[in-house]
């Protein structure tokens, strides 16, 4: 356990399940059988690429709010064209990232502030799967929270309502930062996995390090029944609230 704060659950659920799925039927019958232990349903690269704008809007209609896990990183005029497609679609929340720079974070911003959607941008730090070797076969020296808190410094000065970072990051950013900007929160595992995410803590330990929200996918999308699994992890947060 990385603090004692207490945790605060939100009135609809902290999960966002990550359906990293290319096929829309099994994306929407699943998000339905998750129910209101879910309270966001995350779209990433894996969705996007296979069923694109069409298909975001056909989870939209599931009434359940969407998280467009776009990872936008390009020039600030093509990120701000992206983001004006984006904007058009049902979405709560949106990543760039972070390492996109300045300029680029505050042309994604400008389009988000200025839409009728005003989804939360997000700008993803420092991926989950990454330890401190692999930022250093990037050419990142030091640690990966000091790779994230300068990161931060730069999203959050350009706008952005919140980042993307591992539970492990919770507690520097909180202490730098203070609890403003929106934590949501990747590299949740409710018992250990041996598998891509390298800096991850229990849903439990990253909602008491203040997260706002967290970003689980298999533990839940792999399980053998999905809608339980959801529904365990939820319990356990009202439980230890
Ligand atoms: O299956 P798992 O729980 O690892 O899913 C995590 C989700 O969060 C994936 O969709 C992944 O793309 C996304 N993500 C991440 N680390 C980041 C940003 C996003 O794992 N830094």
């Amino acid at each position: 356990m990385t603090s004692s704060s207490p945790i605060v659950c939100s009135i609809s659920s902290p999960i966002v399940c990550a359906i990293d799925l290319p096929d829309l039927e099994r994306a929407r019958s699943l998000a339905r059988a998750l129910g209101k232990s879910v309270g966001t349903i995350k779209l990433g690269l894996e969705f996007l690429y296979a069923q694109g704008p069409q298909g975001i809007r056909a989870m939209g209609e599931l009434g359940i709010p969407i998280f467009i896990d776009a990872k936008l990183s390009d020039i600030p005029n093509t990120v701000a064209g992206a983001m004006r497609g984006i904007v058009e679609l049902p979405v709560s929340m949106v990543t760039v990232m972070a390492g996109g720079g300045d300029a680029m974070m505050r042309a994604a911003c400008a389009v988000a502030r200025d839409s009728a959607t005003r989804p939360w941008i997000l700008a993803v730090t420092v991926l989950t799967s990454l330890d401190e070797s692999d930022l250093r076969a990037t050419g990142v020296g030091g640690s990966a929270t000091d790779q994230v808190l300068r990161l931060a410094e730069l999203a959050l000065g350009a706008g952005c309502d919140g980042l993307v970072c591992s539970p492990a990051e919770i507690g520097a950013i909180r202490a730098r930062f203070g609890n403003e900007p929106k934590l949501v929160v990747p590299g949740i595992r409710p018992v250990a996995a041996d598998d891509d995410q390298k800096r991850t803590l229990t849903p439990v330990e990253a909602l008491r390090a203040g997260a706002d929200r967290l970003v689980i996918g298999r533990p839940i999308t792999m399980a053998a029944d999905p809608a339980r699994a959801a529904r365990d992890i939820f319990q356990d947060l009202s439980e230890a609230a």
